[in-house]
């Protein structure tokens, strides 16, 4: 069984206070929600106030990045290790907004995701076609060649992976995908998985689609047979619209 994976992006959003309010105002609303795993990831800069905050309760952290290298002269980079110090149990990796504007390549999101299941983070592997691939009919092609060289020569010995499918052309933009276009998409990416890496942990690990993702269409996309969760950008700045995702079940 796969549960629920509701997962907050921040981007380059937040400063420390900002973060504290909405932890302050975001967990009365989620109390006592049963069967979802929730995880907030802030910037770097609000992970030690945000882990502060969420003592006590069942919500994770999470990082939006990570290098794969454990210490050294890397300037500006952060290793897994001291995310785990941090407090963070997952982290985003290759993020489309990575890979666009600061040309992260597949080869360096396979090195990232070795060290970050190396250091004992679950990591969050973004992968999605932009709006020209997709209108091109490449959109299945990319995907695969994203995940079979994102997963390059990866083992694992349990589910601790998350895959989240995002659309570039969905990402921030209001146009989500349909619901049954994410479940073909994310249907064809368990099926990768399982080639990669045996069909037993493909059936157990969490896949999610991201791009606009809202309160108001959360409950359609979770209702499709391979979606488990999303990866939610722009709402889940404010605490009362990541409430009511985290709450898609309800009516
Ligand atoms: P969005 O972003 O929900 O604002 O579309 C999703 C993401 O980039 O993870």
């Amino acid at each position: 069984m796969r549960t629920p994976l509701l997962v907050a992006n921040w981007k380059m959003n937040k400063q420390i206070a900002e973060a504290q309010a909405f932890a302050e105002d975001f967990l009365p609303r989620v109390q006592g929600v049963k069967d979802v795993e929730i995880v907030i990831c802030p910037p770097f800069t609000a992970l030690e106030a945000v882990r502060r905050s969420l003592q006590g309760s069942l919500v994770k952290l999470g990082a939006q990045d990570v290098f794969w290298e454990e210490k050294g002269a890397y300037t500006g980079e952060v290793s897994p290790s001291m995310l785990l110090d941090a407090g963070c149990s997952y982290v985003i990796i290759g993020h489309s907004e990575r890979r666009q504007i600061l040309g992260e390549r597949d080869v360096d999101i396979n090195r990232k995701l070795k060290a970050a299941l190396e250091g004992g983070l679950t990591p969050i592997l973004c992968v999605g076609e932009t709006l020209q691939e997709r209108e091109n009919n490449r959109a299945l092609e990319i995907v695969k060649g994203q995940i079979n060289e994102d997963l390059q020569g990866l083992r694992l010995e349990e589910p601790n992976l998350v895959v989240a499918y995002e659309p570039v052309w969905a990402i921030g933009t209001g146009v989500n995908a349909s619901p049954d276009d994410a479940q073909e998409m994310i249907g064809f990416i368990r099926s990768l998985l399982a080639r990669n890496l045996g069909k037993t942990l493909a059936d157990e690990i969490c896949i999610l689609y991201g791009g606009s993702v809202k309160p108001e269409n959360t409950a359609q996309f979770m209702a499709e047979a391979d979606v488990d969760g999303a990866l939610v950008g722009g709402a889940s700045l404010q605490a009362e619209s990541m409430a009511r995702i985290v709450r898609f079940k309800e009516p």
